[in-house]
């Protein structure tokens, strides 16, 4: 199914490269003004990021999210999981501070770009190419999960069931904006208060936010598994 995201809507480009247009700008800039358009299928989306990937580097900034830094100290180190994890700037940073990381992502050159750089700034990271709809994913493995700008409500129990008892997902969302007509489920954003919902059972470390950060509303959430 091809999902077209009607309008002039900057932040929904940010998470969706178009295979007919590339961006202006990345994450850190202003404004970026391609159309977001998804493939019809994983091969698909697989050959559109990779292709974003390939045109650009540090497309969503070199440094790991903001969120994640101010928020290091209340999470206790281990095994951590970045799935989706792009050019790797969370996951180098998570390795930098001492926890033993595996990343993913769908796209072979993001996932190339990302162990070249924790090579280049003497770090390890494990990494993958995966499609995280196919995953076989581990249970009771990890202590802390890093859902950063990629949320699947359907990889949910998933990542639930890959927690340790006791450890820790942190959520960093873009909001979907109201009035946008956005019918596609892969543009990794969520709804106002989801964040709340998804993680309901679970012990709030850091309680729900949403905020503007680089020009996108954003919504973060920390929490640790019962
Ligand atoms: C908006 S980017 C976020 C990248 C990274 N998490 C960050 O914050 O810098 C979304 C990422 O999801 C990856 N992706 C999309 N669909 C995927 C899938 N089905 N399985 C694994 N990765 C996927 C893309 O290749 C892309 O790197």
């Amino acid at each position: 199914m091809l999902y077209l995201i009607l309008g002039s809507v900057i932040s929904l480009s940010f998470f969706r490269p178009s295979p007919h247009a590339s961006p202006s700008k990345n994450i850190n800039g202003d404004r970026a003004s391609y159309e977001a358009v998804t493939g019809e299928s994983a091969d698909e989306d697989r050959t559109v990021w990779d292709s974003f990937y390939k045109n650009k580097s540090h497309i969503y900034g070199k440094e790991a999210i903001a969120y994640l830094q101010e928020n290091i100290d209340l999470i206790p180190k281990g095994r951590a999981f970045v799935p989706a994890m792009g050019e790797g700037r969370n996951a180098i940073y998570l390795a930098k501070k001492g926890f033993n990381v595996d990343g993913n992502d769908i796209s072979d050159v993001a996932v190339d770009k990302a162990l070249a750089e924790a090579k280049l700034q003497h770090v390890t990271i494990k990494a993958n190419i995966v499609d995280l709809k196919l995953y076989s994913y581990p249970e009771n493995y990890y202590d802390f999960i890093l859902m950063s700008l990629f949320y699947d409500k359907e990889l949910l129990p998933h990542l639930k069931k890959a927690l340790k008892k006791g450890a820790y997902i942190m959520f960093y969302a873009k909001v979907e904006l109201k009035g946008v007509r956005d019918n596609s489920p892969s543009d990794f954003a969520v709804k106002a208060g989801e964040l709340k919902e998804a993680v309901k059972e679970y012990q709030i470390i850091k309680p729900y936010q949403e905020f503007v950060d680089h020009g996108i509303r954003v919504a973060t959430i920390l929490a640790k598994k019962p």
